[in-house]
């Protein structure tokens, strides 16, 4: 349980669900971890559940002027970075005659713009060797209704790992996306349903993925150990698709 020995850490959006699973998994392979988020009341359950050893930064991922603010805390707390899941964000799912431009820009600002100046923010702490983990999504790949918005954030963050690993990987720094199918966590209850109707879609996911299920917080931070460790040091500007083989059928 060394993988990370020594690694100082950031994942974004760590209170909850799959950066909260795998804050506890970096925590446990030996990394030094930082986390961020928003909500007052989750960033100091996750600071209780981590331990005091975690270092918890209220931040904005939509938010440009933030993500520097993010960076000079990584500064001052670890002096460098090894490695960073680019975890946090959103899923304003509707119809595409319900967009407003206000939705659209809060969208794009949490699940791409915020993360591309974070990166931008980090990139002269990180080490040689060091890993970019973005947080992609399955619905990159799919045409299902709803998810325009969501998507092209999504299928921007896999062209980011390409982008960034062309020009950086040079000075040792890899990016690589990470896109899970449909996993358990809180982000299902931020969909606006009721809980009729979140049942009924909970169903209706759950008979489009082969594996018969949704996927576990875990099973996404266990892929996240392996990009972040050296292990995977060969992997460059690549996307890990989870999804129970939803992308395949
Ligand atoms: N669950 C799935 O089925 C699934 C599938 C594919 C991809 N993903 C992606 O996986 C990532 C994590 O999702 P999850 O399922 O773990 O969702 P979650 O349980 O809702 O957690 C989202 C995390 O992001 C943070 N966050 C949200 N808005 C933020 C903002 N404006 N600034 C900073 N932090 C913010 C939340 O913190 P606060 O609440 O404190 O702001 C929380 O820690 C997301 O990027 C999501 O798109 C999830």
């Amino acid at each position: 349980m060394s993988r990370l020995k020594g690694k100082a850490t950031l994942i974004t959006g760590g209170t909850s669900g799959i950066g909260l699973a795998t804050a506890r998994r970096f925590l446990e392979e030996g990394a030094r971890v930082a986390i961020t988020g928003t909500n007052a009341g989750r960033l100091e359950e996750a600071r209780a559940s981590l331990g005091g050893d975690a270092v918890v930064i209220a931040a904005d991922a939509g938010d440009v002027a933030a993500q520097d603010m993010i960076a000079r805390q990584v500064e001052a707390k670890f002096g460098k970075l090894d490695a960073v899941f680019v975890n946090a964000g959103i899923a304003d799912l509707r119809p595409v005659g319900d967009w407003t431009e206000d939705a659209f820009d809060r969208s794009i600002d949490i699940d791409l713009k915020g993360p591309y100046f974070l990166i931008k923010a980090l990139v002269p702490l990180l080490s040689n060797p060091s890993s970019i983990i973005l947080s992609g999504s399955v619905n990159a790949h799919l045409g299902m209704g709803g998810t325009h918005v969501y998507a092209l954030a999504k299928a921007g963050m896999i062209s980011l790992a390409r982008t960034l690993s062309g020009e950086l990987i040079g000075r040792g720094i890899r990016a690589n996306v990470i896109s899970p199918g449909p996993i358990d966590t809180p982000l299902n209850d931020k969909l606006g349903l009721d809980p009729a109707a979140a049942k009924a879609r909970a169903k209706a996911v759950v008979g489009l993925v082969p594996a018969g299920r949704f996927g576990t917080a875990d099973e996404i931070a266990n892929a996240v150990v392996f990009l972040a460790s050296d292990e995977c040091r060969f992997m460059v500007g690549s996307e890990m698709l989870i999804d129970g083989g939803l992308s395949i059928m």
